[in-house]
């Protein structure tokens, strides 16, 4: 090794010690004669002093740069009491240098190294990723989210799974995004895909026998992008065989509430977590992944306001239209301008409109509130328990959007009022998904998990003639409002496999050709199994307390799904575009 020690490991105890330091030069002082060096590895920062006295060590102290990477030889010693630097956990002591060797000059860095950076435009930041990650931010967030991934494999190695690696180049997986394909050299016009999830693959490793499988599988997914999503990204992919749904939250459950406090000791948790259908999620929450870190739970005012005077509510309500009210404490006094602006949140969320009501000093206001009935007012008041001060805003509209809209609506008021508690990590369980959704583009029944997700079997009955609402053996694991964890009892039966995937409107020669493998594995003794995957990414974001998963990924492509770095994707040469036998269009 080119050093005898880590640089942040130094402490007292260390004092008279002759040690050989290497790392990055983080800055350098010049104090009085004297010249002060902060020396940085992987663990931590060290204060080095060069003394004129000490000739040599002095002469290249004073020429060296920041980012400069340096190995430097000398003594430890306490540092004057007057000098001690408690933020620092090197602070007591700095290293008196005897010798300084220059392994590598560097160029001034394109990007501030220091929180500062995080200002530089994303783009810069990842084109020099290579300096972006040498920020203690961003080295924490890489530390810690190896310390979670290994803490995932000694859980699951405790409780008896096995590490597979499943192929990366195979075959469409349905799990509603489009696939990345790789082109095949040897077989002209064909292609591969890259896997959305290793779900096929982890299912028949079930019917292969190894019960319990668990991989930190890659995915790739070529979907528009958003602050918690990557065009690859990484799942804790697990399945189990012969286990029931609550088997599997029990796994999970207990390596989340393990890794916690082992990675981030700092955050809080409720358990067990708690548990609620997804129609409770959507009809209190407004969302399929709730914050539940606060309460503010969406109200159901139709009932008194069914027959209001104003028409345009009980003319929607006699069409089964619902009246749906978020009352939003203290926020009584918001001006016009807010208002509008939180009308236009409810109107982007596919609502119509937003009325609110606010109880002031000068009695009742708000957009419309004047208009509603006395008896209307106190019925909403009495409902929502308003009072002086507190604006409510209201939504009529099929249920599902009004409550989706005030969904949208709740998450601006937790962010404007901050009302969630930033240390605490509010898991909970959505059970109870529907099977299908209506896709109102393809008119169509489509999957809402995937196509391998059993019903309920008490629902089988009705998977022909009411498709919307059989319900099906899906669950989510929500943190904060973000999903962080999908999975389900799968359909281990042929003849019901192929009548999902009738229902889904496939036709049989499609079905045959698309998952004939799966139809074919069933016929030869598939266990009962299901599974889940915790996406890495966002559960490592939440822990980290980063706003986006791109922060705690060494290496993430930007929000247009290029990697600056690289330049990718790129240009291929007109010769391996003739091997691929590929012809672009210009
Ligand atoms: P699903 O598609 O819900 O389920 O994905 C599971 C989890 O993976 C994470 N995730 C993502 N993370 C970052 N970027 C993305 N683009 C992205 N897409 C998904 C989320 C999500 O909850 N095969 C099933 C799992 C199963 O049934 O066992 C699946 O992939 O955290």
């Amino acid at each position: 090794m080119l050093k005898t020690r880590n640089c942040g490991d130094l402490r007292l105890q260390d004092v008279g010690l002759t040690v050989t330091l290497a790392g990055w030069l983080q800055r350098s002082r010049d104090h009085g004669g004297l010249v002060f060096l902060d020396l940085r590895d992987r663990s931590g920062v060290v204060q080095v002093t060069a003394d004129p006295t000490v000739g040599e060590a002095f002469e290249v102290a004073e020429k060296v740069r920041g980012e400069y990477v340096l190995r430097i030889e000398g003594v430890v010693r306490a540092r004057p009491e007057d000098t001690v630097n408690p933020d620092l956990a090197t602070g007591e002591i700095e290293v008196l240098a005897q010798s300084i060797q220059i392994l590598n000059p560097a160029r001034t860095p394109p990007i501030p190294l220091d929180d500062d950076g995080y200002k530089t435009d994303e783009t810069t930041r990842l084109k020099y990723r290579y300096l972006d990650l040498r920020r203690e931010r961003l080295q924490r967030n890489i530390i810690l989210r190896h310390k979670a991934v290994k803490f995932m494999r000694d859980y699951l190695d405790a409780q008896g799974f096995l590490e597979i690696e499943t192929p990366i180049l195979i075959k469409s997986t349905p799990e509603g995004a489009r696939d990345y394909v790789v082109p095949s050299r040897v077989h002209p016009g064909k292609f591969f895909a890259l896997p959305q999830s290793p779900q096929q693959l982890k299912q028949l490793l079930m019917v292969a026998g190894f019960e319990k499988y668990f991989q930190i599988a890659r995915c790739m997914r070529d979907e528009d992008l958003r602050g918690d999503r990557q065009p690859e990204f990484t799942q804790l992919d697990l399945e189990m065989s012969f286990v029931e749904r609550d088997d599997v939250l029990a796994v999970v459950e207990g390596m989340v509430s393990g890794l916690v406090p082992a990675v981030a000791p700092h955050k809080r948790f409720i358990a067990p977590f708690p548990r609620m259908s997804y129609g409770e999620a959507m009809s209190r929450y407004g969302s399929d992944k709730p914050d539940i870190r606060f309460g503010m739970e969406i109200a159901d005012v139709t009932e008194p306001l069914r027959d209001s005077e104003l028409r345009f509510i009980s003319e929607a309500v006699a069409q089964g239209a619902a009246v749906k009210c978020l009352l939003a404490k203290g926020c009584g006094d918001y001006s016009r301008k807010d208002q509008d602006t939180l009308a236009a949140l409810v109107k982007a969320a596919g609502a119509k409109d937003l009325a609110t009501i606010a109880w002031t000093a000068e009695g009742i206001k708000g957009n419309i509130g004047k208009k509603f009935a006395a008896s209307e007012v106190e019925a909403v008041a009495a409902l929502t328990g308003a009072s002086e001060g507190d604006l409510a805003c209201i939504v009529v509209d099929r249920p599902a959007t009004a409550c989706k809209a005030l969904g949208a609506l709740r998450l601006e008021f937790r962010d404007r009022l901050d009302l969630a508690p930033p240390d605490l990590l509010a898991f909970a369980w959505v059970v109870d998904f529907p099977m299908f959704e209506w896709d109102e583009d393809e008119k169509k029944w489509s999957f809402m998990h995937h196509p391998f997700t059993s019903p309920r079997p008490e629902h089988m009955h009705l998977l022909e003639s009411s498709p919307g609402e059989v319900m099906s053996d899906a669950y989510d694991l929500v943190c904060n409002g973000y999903e962080l964890s999908s999975g389900s009892i799968r359909i281990h039966d042929r003849e019901l496999q192929s009548r999902i995937f009738r229902a889904l409107g496939y036709e049989e020669e499609e079905t045959r050709r698309k998952f004939g493998h799966m139809l074919d594995a069933f016929e030869y003794g598939a266990p009962p199994h299901g599974g889940m995957a915790p996406g890495i990414d966002r559960l490592v974001m939440l822990l980290a307390d980063e706003p986006n998963i791109r922060e705690v990924i060494a290496f993430p492509k930007t929000a247009s799904s290029v990697d600056v770095m690289f330049d990718a994707p790129s240009d291929l040469s007109p010769r391996h575009l003739r091997e691929l036998h590929i012809r672009t269009s210009d």
